[in-house]
């Protein structure tokens, strides 16, 4: 599996406080399964983002923990004007392993009245916006319509593992998983802050959606699609889930 949303570089933001909690995220990501994890500090009005430090934290933390798992780099970006302005000077530190893809976070107060222009206005420059958690913003749990449209062309959808596993509450879940059932849903990404109450875990919510839905949806949501992001290729929306064929027949 592959993270590409996790606040796991020691002393930035409100991630992980240190070092020591960074390396217990990095050994959960590995008995977990996970292979690459993409460090994504914020980039807000409260946060600073520095591409230096970022890059000095990473390569401090991967010398600590050694080769597994592959250290990446991103942000986690709120949409706003100021940072839109950034982004024009220099995309790279901010994009998805440096690729094409970006993490993009809305306010919970209020959504751009502009978001479908905003997203086509990145995608003319090549950059696939990563819209993170619809499944927690109380204003995207009231615009479903708007979000399926958006995630059939204009964005891809990453919704966080503890609102599968019901770690994030009951409302996050309950949209989680009608959403995925829906097939609107991309990627999965543990958004994990230190190693207690947001840990960096995947497997648990992985074994829910191949539960609830099936193996090859989990396969392309935890895998295959967080792969392409931080290699620069294409992701591929989810089929809608299969019908039980004993189901049909009235078992
Ligand atoms: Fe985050």
């Amino acid at each position: 599996m592959v993270d590409i949303h996790c606040h796991v570089l020691p002393g930035i933001d409100d991630g992980s406080p240190d070092l020591e909690t960074s390396i217990g995220m990095c050994q959960s990501a590995v008995a977990d399964g996970v292979t690459h994890v993409v460090g994504t500090p914020h980039c807000d009005d409260n946060y600073e983002f520095s591409w230096d430090v970022n890059t000095a934290k990473r390569d401090e933390l991967q010398k600590a923990v050694g080769p597994k798992p592959q250290l990446l780099l991103g942000c986690d970006f709120h949409l706003n004007d100021i940072n839109l302005e950034l982004l024009q000077v220099n995309a790279d530190p901010f994009l998805i392993a440096q690729q094409n893809h970006l993490l993009v976070e809305n306010s919970n107060y209020s959504l751009p009245p502009a978001m479908e222009q905003m997203f086509f206005n990145l995608r003319c420059r090549g950059i696939i916006p990563v819209l993170t958690h619809p499944e927690r913003n109380p204003l995207w749990q009231r615009k479903p319509d708007l979000l399926k449209k958006l995630a059939q062309q204009d964005c891809v959808v990453q919704i966080t593992a503890g609102s599968i596993t019901g770690r994030m509450g009951k409302g996050p879940q309950k949209y989680a998983m009608e959403w995925l059932k829906q097939g609107i849903v991309h990627v999965v990404a543990s958004d994990a802050h230190n190693t207690s109450s947001r840990p960096l875990k995947l497997k648990e919510a992985f074994d829910v959606v191949a539960e609830a839905i099936d193996a090859d949806t989990a396969d392309l949501l935890f895998t295959h699609n967080p792969k392409a992001i931080i290699e620069g290729g294409a992701t591929f929306q989810p089929r809608p889930p299969k019908k039980r064929l004993w189901g049909f027949l009235g078992f």
